[in-house]
């Protein structure tokens, strides 16, 4: 009996703190050195930090106080057991955190390098350390180790739009104390849009007391038809007191709020207020439903005064060097209209309406220059020449980000591809109503800030990265902490510890740290996702052979499955594949069943063993099943464009070629396209297929992508039209071509008028 214990404590001993087990460092730091041994941390521990690191100290002292009923005793640096020490060695933010068997030494050039070392610290005491008011005063053993650690980015970020839906400041402070446990520095704070305005400005009290209110909200997707609305009141706002608490609550986090101020569009509630500030002088209401509006403010003297009014009261309240401006998403048919606006243009020698918003951003930079801050802005500010010293948030893609770097402004990364949480985490079908897209945790994790096309000297303008959260379909707190943990974790580690260069290697760590850091999120009272015990199958291809390969992100689970009904196995390596399938499969811990019912439906189609080519590849952000993912047998999702079965191409024509080696009989070829206006997303409006021939000759035929009989009121998102190319008729070749013009540039009064649509298309079934 005895024997056996004693072999027992040495296992336990031997694997506690391997650095993704037990030691769940979430972002991971540049360096872990683990020693033997343990450092106790107990109301004994004496403390010394110099007023510089005051911040970093006082945090320590009331997480202790808070998770474990005590503090530590300060004293001086010689008797100290646990001290700040400055190092101007250290790089910015970094630090050196040492734990030996009678020490805890922390070495810091700076206050947010003692503040980071002092969230490695709390990350090394138990979850429960987390938890407010222990009965008795607690005690912790932490291991024995050095750590060195510095960001790779300067720039971490996180946005919450409390515009769409209002947050109060209660929930501000948690969302912000959360981003410090991460390491993250910035807090976007998305406070203006065309649902409400949530600033309170003295100057314009209608701001709030009319535009922080709107009559209804949109329930449901913005594409259902009808849309419904819910009928109450909905709206609210942070008074300048309520907005400096919460400023010093993230002085207090080592974080910096951006205030962000959208012009020259998303400013109905402004207009609402204020029906002056817009061409037509109409009076609109807050707006109740989701999308980009027309009504934009127009730019009059009298409209500069307002904004300059405005952002005199913004600036002081906020001490980040940044004001975020917005810029984005502004329709340009007013301005168009507007005999002020076009003899502006006409007055300034403008090229266009683009060149007037360039104008506009432009003056308002002037102003906020003149008051000793700098400007970011969406990247749409780059159309018409940006202004002088913008930084530029690079949203509808990195490209924005890339030409802005190329001309020497600053740059913040935050592609849909990567870091829009609002869009969906799983395509489990049970997932709250999301605005669409699809960008798992590992999408997040796999993100590059810095893109290959810029070269050592541009990549310097990239400041960082930050993931956004617009809220048209979030509620309520639960479900923005749904939508943002876990991915924020990686994200986290993108921009502190740097890229993944070996995701297939990374992932596997990362996500077993995310597993071991959910009881932290628990004591934290967190509402995360946890999609880590789904399974993810592939289609694999060897010597003519069609397996499927089933995978599950985290260590030491079981898969079982089961293939068109057969009797349940065990999954031990990928499944032969010869005829349509049904597999059902499940993940095991322990011996029970863990997440949520796995099912997949292969069509074993003749395109499944063709070879196929595309004369211009996906764009990257939608490429995630590659080529073969049109005809490996698996259809896309009907609600998910984004997910690894669609593939996107933006404003390409394409043409596909699929080759099946040897005379293959035809009787029908069909795909589908997504058809999502309100996503930019537009089905081609015709199609045309090479058909090959027994006697060796070919035809091109058109195919219509909708019936004659729909008219294009008829096509709305959500809608996906089923095509089929040929019917009924054989016809015998090794090659066919598909030709699939892009729908164009998107007309104006829709969704992302000007930009080009993207095309999206899903499996090729050939029968
Ligand atoms: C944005 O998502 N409109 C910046
Ligand atoms: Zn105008």
């Amino acid at each position: 009996m005895r024997k056996i214990l004693f072999l027992f404590i040495i296992i336990m001993s031997a694997g506690m703190f391997s650095q993704s087990d037990q030691i769940a460092l979430i972002p991971k730091p540049q360096s872990l050195e683990l020693k033997k041994g343990t450092f106790k941390i107990d109301e004994n521990i004496t403390l010394y930090f110099e007023p510089e690191f005051e911040i970093a100290g006082n945090f320590l002292n009331d997480f202790l106080q808070n998770g474990a009923g005590f503090q530590l005793k300060k004293t001086s640096e010689k008797e100290a057991d646990l001290i700040f020490k400055k190092d101007v060695s250290q790089p910015s933010e970094g630090y050196i955190l040492e734990i030996s068997n009678s020490k805890i030494t922390i070495k810091a050039s700076d206050a947010s390098g003692a503040f980071y070392a002092v969230q490695t610290l709390r990350q090394l005491l138990p979850p429960q350390a987390e938890t407010k008011n222990p009965t008795k005063k607690q005690s912790f053993s932490i291991p024995q180790l050095t750590i060195t650690d510095y960001p790779k980015f300067q720039y971490r970020g996180m946005h919450l739009d409390c515009a769409r839906h209002f947050f109060d400041i209660e929930f501000v402070k948690k969302y912000i104390a959360n981003l410090a446990l991460l390491k993250m520095n910035t807090f976007h704070w998305h406070l203006t849009d065309d649902q409400g305005w949530r600033i309170e400005i003295k100057k314009y009290p209608e701001l709030t007391a009319k535009g922080a209110f709107r009559e209804e909200t949109l329930i449901g997707h913005y594409n259902d038809t009808p849309q419904k609305f819910d009928g109450k009141r909905y709206g609210g706002f942070y008074t300048q007191e309520d907005i400096k608490e919460v400023v010093a609550f993230a002085a207090k986090h080592n974080v910096t709020i951006i205030p962000e101020i959208e012009m020259p569009g998303h400013a109905q509630a402004a207009i609402s207020a204020y029906p002056e500030l817009g061409c037509t002088g109409t009076q609109i209401p807050v707006a109740t439903t989701w999308g980009v509006f027309e009504d934009i403010f127009c730019p009059k003297e009298e409209t500069f005064t307002f904004l300059e009014n405005v952002l005199s009261e913004v600036i002081p309240l906020f001490p980040s060097e940044y004001i975020h401006i917005g810029g984005d998403e502004a329709p340009k048919l007013q301005w168009k209209n507007c005999a002020h606006c076009q003899k502006l243009i006409k007055d300034k020698n403008l090229k266009d309406e683009h060149g007037l918003q360039s104008y506009f951003i432009q003056r308002i930079e002037k102003f906020v220059n003149s008051k000793g801050k700098k400007i970011i802005g969406w990247d749409e500010i780059l159309e018409g020449g940006l202004a002088p010293n913008a930084t530029v948030m690079s949203w509808r893609g990195m490209q924005g980000g890339i030409d802005a770097a190329k001309e020497k402004h600053d740059v913040i990364m935050t592609p849909t591809s990567h870091s829009y949480f609002d869009y969906y985490q799983s395509d489990n079908p049970d997932e709250p109503l999301a605005i669409g897209g699809f960008v798992p945790l590992k999408k997040v994790y796999s993100f590059n800030p810095i893109s290959k096309e810029l070269n050592a000297e541009e990549s310097k303008y990239i400041l960082g990265a930050q993931a956004n959260l617009w809220t048209e379909y979030i509620p309520n707190e639960k479900q923005v902490e749904y939508m943002v943990f876990p991915r924020i974790l990686a994200m986290s580690e993108v921009t502190w510890s740097g890229p993944s260069e070996n995701l297939e290697k990374d992932y596997p760590d990362f996500v077993t740290r995310v597993e071991a850091f959910m009881p932290r999120l628990d004591s934290l009272n967190i509402n995360y996702a946890n999609h880590l015990y789904e399974l993810e199958g592939k289609i694999l291809k060897e010597d003519g052979k069609v397996f499927y390969e089933l995978t599950t992100p985290t260590k030491g689970k079981e898969i079982r499955y089961s293939i068109n009904n057969s009797e349940t196995k065990a999954y031990s390596k990928p499944i032969l594949i010869e005829e349509n399938s049904k597999i059902s499969a499940n993940v095991f811990k322990n011996g029970e069943k863990v997440g949520r019912d796995f099912f997949e439906e292969i069509m074993y189609h003749k395109g499944i063993t063709a070879k196929i080519s595309l004369s211009v590849p996906p764009n990257p952000a939608y490429a995630a099943g590659g080529k073969e993912a049109l005809i490996n047998g698996i259809s896309g999702s009907d609600k998910r464009y984004g997910d690894k079965e669609w593939l996107g191409f933006w404003g390409d024509d394409l043409e596909i070629t699929i080759d099946f080696g040897t005379p293959t009989d035809i009787n029908s070829v069909t795909t589908r396209f997504y058809n999502a206006p309100g996503q930019w997303i537009h089905a081609p409006k015709i199609i045309k297929m090479i058909r090959p021939f027994v006697d060796g000759t070919t035809d091109t035929i058109s195919i219509p992508t909708f019936s004659p009989d729909d008219n294009n009121e008829n096509i709305i998102e959500g809608y996906i039209p089923i095509i089929p190319i040929l019917a009924g008729k054989m016809i015998d070749g090794s090659k066919i071509v598909l030709i699939i013009p892009n729908y164009g540039i998107i007309p104006e009064g829709q969704q992302g008028a000007g930009n080009k649509a993207w095309t999206f298309i899903d499996e090729i079934i050939i029968e």
